[in-house]
């Protein structure tokens, strides 16, 4: 059966991957929290991210720039003037919308009413200030993308990463929007995190660059645990793409809610660069050593939000099995969630559960807690029956349970048991670490 948003959003609330930002004073839109278990899935998400585009490869370098920019930056890049959705306003019940995405079109989703005003720009950056003084001098902003940073930061990097054409720079941070209608649990929110980088090429190699890209991040929702047919790819039309992209296709993924964009890809010319460049009075050109040319290299942006992300992966791994699945010790006949994450993006990589609190099975249960915990994230649970122990860590997609049970007092043995298989095997305690790396692929 298809997991509904209200089960994932109950589910995320339960066992403390997501709550509501604020909630004790009713929330605030388009915030949430991630919360024990949750931060560990999100940084796992980074981690694997970062593994694959900044440690495993020679020609991308990593950047953490500031958030907080020259509002100079913005009127350079185009957002100060151009980055608005269309606004309007219901004259009946005065509820505000984006004009694009009305639905049914041409009404107000509150009321019905087909009484709106005409669209107007809204831009969506937040606006802040630097210092005490609250005048127009000292206004800047929250930044609405994390690439600006790398172009800005480009005759820099250029200058010390030492690197040729083609080469990358690879980004993750907060990025805030002030969305019209925020919704749809993480989908759209107005601070979230995003995974981009800004793929410096040769002018003349853009298409095949634009092309290995694409499979770069139809490889990356592999490893997320997203088959092919659960997304599409889809072309942006001449006039729905961004102001700055020449070609734009996204990975579109079927969220509950609809097929919406997960994963961007955009061909950004020589724009960025360009605009500073012409802004700053600075030199943001490359020197072709084999040519001995002068040019503006051209950019392939693969952007993702680390949110969205979260939500996909989320909704990909829950499975509930009507009924409940028999353990070795007892079946129930409740429904059971199990979370099948792909193993690198799990939070909590093996639990460890002695059949008894009491000693000397409580101090070996936690003797190997402590050996396991200086390479993964480990729970020990020792309350309740060994069925129920099992359920609650396949509720959070722990992927092995280690269980310590008075025969591991004589023959020095203990049980793993695998999250999606459920196969038991005896495994002598000193093999465990090995064995569980072997397993975990990590
Ligand atoms: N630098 C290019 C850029 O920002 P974008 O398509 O506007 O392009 C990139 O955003 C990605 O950021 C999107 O594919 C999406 O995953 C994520 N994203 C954008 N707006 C978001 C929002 N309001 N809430 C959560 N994620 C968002």
């Amino acid at each position: 059966m298809p997991v509904t948003m209200e089960k994932l959003v109950s589910l995320c609330k339960r066992r403390g991957f997501i709550f509501p930002g604020s909630e004790p004073y009713s929330g605030l839109a388009g915030t949430y929290d991630y919360g024990p278990l949750g931060v560990e899935l999100k940084n796992n998400i980074k981690r694997a991210w970062w593994k694959r585009v900044v440690q495993q490869r020679d020609d991308i370098v990593g950047l953490d720039a500031a958030i907080l920019m020259n509002p100079k930056v913005w009127e350079a890049s185009g957002h100060v003037a151009g980055f608005a959705d269309p606004l309007v306003d219901c004259r009946k019940c005065k509820a505000r919308h984006r004009a694009d995405t009305l639905e049914p079109p041409g009404a107000c989703p509150q009321c019905g009413s087909e009484d709106l005003t005409d669209a107007r720009p809204f831009n969506m950056m937040f606006r802040t200030f630097v210092g005490p003084m609250e005048d127009t001098a000292s206004q800047t902003y929250l930044r609405p993308e994390t690439a600006q940073a790398i172009f800005v930061d480009f005759p820099s990097i250029l200058a010390t990463a030492r690197k040729k054409l083609p080469f990358g720079v690879a980004q993750i941070g907060k990025a805030f929007r002030n969305e019209i209608t925020p919704g749809q649990f993480l989908f759209r929110l107005r601070e979230f995190e995003q995974m981009e980088i800004e793929y410096f090429v040769k002018p003349a190699d853009w298409e095949r660059v634009f092309a290995e890209w694409l499979q770069f991040m139809q490889d990356w929702m592999a490893a997320c645990g997203i088959a092919p047919e659960r997304y599409a790819l889809r072309e942006h039309a001449d006039d729905e793409r961004a102001f700055y992209s020449k070609r734009t296709i996204d990975i579109e993924y079927h969220f509950p809610f609809g097929q919406k964009e997960l994963y961007g890809l955009a061909y950004r010319t020589d724009y960025d660069l360009t605009q500073h460049a012409q802004h700053s009075k600075q030199d943001f050109s490359y020197f072709d050593e084999v040519t001995k040319e002068r040019i503006v290299p051209h950019v392939i942006e693969p952007s993702v939000g680390v949110d969205r992300m979260v939500l996909a992966v989320l909704l990909e791994a829950y499975h509930e099995i009507e009924g409940g699945r028999s353990t070795t010790t007892e079946s129930t006949k409740e429904a059971e969630v199990v979370l099948k994450l792909p193993k690198e993006l799990a939070p909590i990589k093996v639990a460890v559960l002695p059949l008894s609190k009491k000693e000397p099975l409580a101090a070996k249960a936690q003797e190997i807690v402590r050996e396991l915990r200086t390479r993964w994230m480990v729970a020990y649970d020792d309350v309740a029956s060994i069925g129920r122990r099992y359920r609650r860590q396949d509720e959070i997609g722990t992927p092995y349970c280690v269980t310590v049970d008075f025969a591991s007092l004589e023959d020095g043995k203990v049980t793993v048991r695998d999250r999606d298989t459920m196969t038991q095997d005896r495994i002598a305690i000193p093999d465990l670490v090995g064995h569980l790396s072997d397993l975990l692929g990590c």
